[in-house]
């Protein structure tokens, strides 16, 4: 983004030389004046570590490190990269019509590239989250260009799977770009967007090239300090293609659409953009993730010959549905189960676990899965006054 148009004042230029200074700004592609340049370009395409982000003749000794040693080359490549992420936005201009009714949330954010670049296109709000914290650099650049972007403050958690300190609010679309290639539970991450995105989710992340589904995870050379294993497992994190398209499709995002390569850029960036994949997926399925209350089971069933034995579970007692003659239908754990000789109530509501109870009832009790069923096998207990074959017994469990 090219802010030379825009008047920035001494105040707002103090807090950009702040940021860059603290490491904040010098990822993204920004030009704050002539003799005021960062961006990761150079990085990218020369394939060199983090120390080519900025152009500042006269900097501050404390980012020396970080300055280009090759000015043309530095601008050059950050105005190819400025042109691949205005075209992420025009991409997302095109496939969503007019956004000027939408919001969008990007985790991840950094210095809020996207964000701004959306909220200049219209977008109805922009929020951004990140645990790099934004917020007075933000401020300054909501000043700058007159939008009203937010940061929020927010740490991925791999562990929970969740965003901490500040959640997703559900939005019209969630974004995540560069981001999954840093996490060590980058599948729960794209349910975790999904879940919260009401129309189409945006991603842009490197890509392993396999036609099977796979998560390629590059041999650390570093491992982040901050975190334990296996959360510091944060090393070039790579989805195959049909993993990610199945992950979207599986939390109901189906349509998806695939922002091709600006024909504009030469070469060696067409190679650098071909190592990722950008989509913009579309809801189709008002479904949610188990990551989420209403996205269904999130454990599988105790399978109740195991429910005595496993501690601290809460007392199941299972309920009379129905009496037979001499046979008993009840039920827990919803499901129903049939018993060959009338308990009372007293007896009921003191058992505690269906083993129990089938111990009880010397493992007479036989499950099913609905009331017609348990009904079914007591019917045949009465016709045949006996108990049930085997081969009846696998009919009803199946
Ligand atoms: C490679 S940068 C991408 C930034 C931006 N999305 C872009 O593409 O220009 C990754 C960003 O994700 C943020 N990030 C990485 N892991 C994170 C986490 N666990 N929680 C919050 N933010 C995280 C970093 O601070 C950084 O800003």
């Amino acid at each position: 983004m090219d802010l030379r148009k825009h008047t920035i004042t001494p105040k707002q230029r103090a807090v950009i030389e702040q940021n860059i200074i603290t490491r904040v700004l010098g990822y993204q592609p920004f030009i704050f004046a002539d003799d005021l340049e960062v961006g990761a370009g150079q990085h990218f395409i020369q394939e060199i570590k983090h120390t080519r982000l900025l152009h500042w003749p006269t900097h501050d000794p404390r980012v020396s490190d970080v300055l280009t040693d090759d000015v043309d080359l530095f601008r050059q490549s950050n105005a190819r990269l400025r042109e691949v992420y205005e075209r992420f936005m025009d991409f997302m201009v095109e496939q969503l019509g007019d956004i000027r009714g939408l919001s969008f949330a990007e985790v991840g954010c950094n210095t809020g590239y996207f964000l701004f670049g959306l909220a200049l296109r219209g977008a109805r709000r922009c929020l951004g989250y990140d645990f790099s914290p934004g917020y007075e650099l933000f401020q300054a650049l909501n000043d700058i260009l007159g939008t009203r972007c937010e940061f929020h403050f927010a740490d991925w958690d791999s562990l929970q799977h969740r965003l901490n300190y500040n959640p997703l609010p559900e939005v019209d679309v969630a974004m995540s770009i560069a981001v999954t290639c840093h996490l060590a539970d980058p599948i729960h991450h794209l349910a975790y967007l999904c879940d919260h995105s009401r129309k189409a989710v945006f991603l842009w992340c490197p890509i392993r090239d396999e036609n099977r589904l796979c998560l390629y995870f590059d041999t650390p050379g570093k491992l982040t300090r901050q975190l334990a294993w296996p959360l510091s497992f944060d090393q070039d994190v790579r989805f195959s293609v049909p993993l990610l398209r199945m992950c979207l499709e599986q939390a109901g995002f189906e349509d998806i659409r695939e922002l091709s390569c600006p024909a504009s850029l030469p070469p060696e960036w067409q190679t650098w953009f071909s190592g990722q994949r950008g989509y913009l997926a579309y809801r189709t399925r008002d479904i949610r993730t188990a990551l989420t209350p209403e996205g269904g089971k999130r454990t599988r069933d105790i399978p109740p010959a195991a429910y005595a034995h496993v501690p601290g579970l809460p007392r199941q007692v299972p309920f009379l549905v129905k009496s037979h003659h001499s046979y008993n239908i009840v039920q827990m754990h919803d499901k129903f189960y049939a018993i060959d000789r009338v308990l009372g109530a007293m007896d009921l509501t003191k058992a505690e676990t269906l083993s129990s109870l089938a111990r009880r009832r010397d493992g007479r009790c036989f499950i099913t899965k609905t009331l017609a069923e348990a009904e079914g096998l007591v019917d045949w207990f009465l016709e045949s006054r006996k108990m049930p074959p085997a081969a009846v017994l696998e009919r009803v469990s199946a």
